[in-house]
C-alpha cells in the first residue's frame, strides 16, 4: 500500500466526518418517525453505500433489517445504457415488506431507477429511496428519492464510500479530488 495522507489529495472538504453523521442522525429520525409501527429493511447497494449503511443503521434506536446487493452496467463499464445486471442479489424475499434502498450517491439515476423497477416487481409493500448524496444536474432519469442528505454540484466526489479507482472510500469526508491525482 501506497504511503501518504489521503487528506492531502483532497482540495476541498464538501462535508465532513461530523457534518455526514449529523445528516444522517437527523434522516434516521425522519425514517423511523415515517415507518412507526412498520418493519424496515434497508437495502445497501455495494460498495460504495457500505458507510452510509453501517452509521444510518446506527442512528437508528429500532429494529431494522439489512441486506445487501450488488450490481454492475452491462458493457464496457459505462452506465448510458441502463441495463444492470445483478452481481448479487438479496438474500431476503421481500414480499409485503417495507423496502428502502441506500446508497451514497444518484448521478444519473439510471442505476436506482432500474433497482426501484426491478425490486417493485417482486411484490414488496412499499419501496422508497434513501442517498447521501444526488446530483441534480447529471440526472438522465427520473427516480423518485424519499430521503437525500445533499444535493451536490456536478463535480467528482471521492469519500465515504465514493472511490476513485477503487480509492478514496475509506476516507472520513467527501470531497473533491486534487487535479494532481488524476491527471
Ligand atoms: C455508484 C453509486 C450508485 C451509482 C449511481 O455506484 O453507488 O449505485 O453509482 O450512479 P447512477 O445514478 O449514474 O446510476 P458505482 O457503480 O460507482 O459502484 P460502487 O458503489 O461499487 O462504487
Amino acid at each position: 500500500m501506497d504511503e501518504g495522507d489521503i487528506e492531502g489529495e483532497i482540495t476541498e472538504v464538501l462535508f465532513t466526518e461530523e457534518q455526514i453523521h449529523a445528516r444522517l442522525a437527523e434522516m434516521a429520525a425522519r425514517i423511523e418517525a415515517d415507518y412507526e409501527g412498520r418493519d424496515l429493511l434497508i437495502v445497501g447497494i455495494l460498495r460504495g453505500a457500505v458507510m452510509v449503511m453501517a452509521d444510518l443503521a446506527r442512528s437508528f434506536t429500532r429494529h431494522v433489517e439489512m441486506d445487501w446487493m450488488a450490481v454492475s452496467s452491462y458493457g464496457s463499464g459505462t452506465k448510458s445504457s441502463g441495463v444492470v445486471r445483478i452481481l448479487k442479489d438479496l438474500d431476503t424475499d421481500i414480499s409485503g415488506r417495507h423496502v428502502m434502498i441506500v446508497d451514497e450517491i444518484i448521478d444519473t439515476g439510471l442505476t436506482l431507477s432500474w433497482l426501484t423497477s426491478n425490486l417493485a416487481s417482486r411484490n414488496p409493500a412499499s419501496v422508497e429511496i434513501c442517498t447521501l448524496l444526488r446530483k441534480p444536474e447529471a440526472q438522465q432519469m427520473p427516480v423518485e428519492v424519499k430521503y437525500v442528505g445533499w444535493d451536490i454540484p456536478n463535480e467528482f466526489v471521492v469519500g465515504y464510500g465514493l472511490d476513485y479507482r477503487e480509492r478514496y472510500r475509506n476516507l472520513r469526508c467527501v470531497g473533491t479530488l486534487a487535479p494532481h491525482v488524476y491527471s
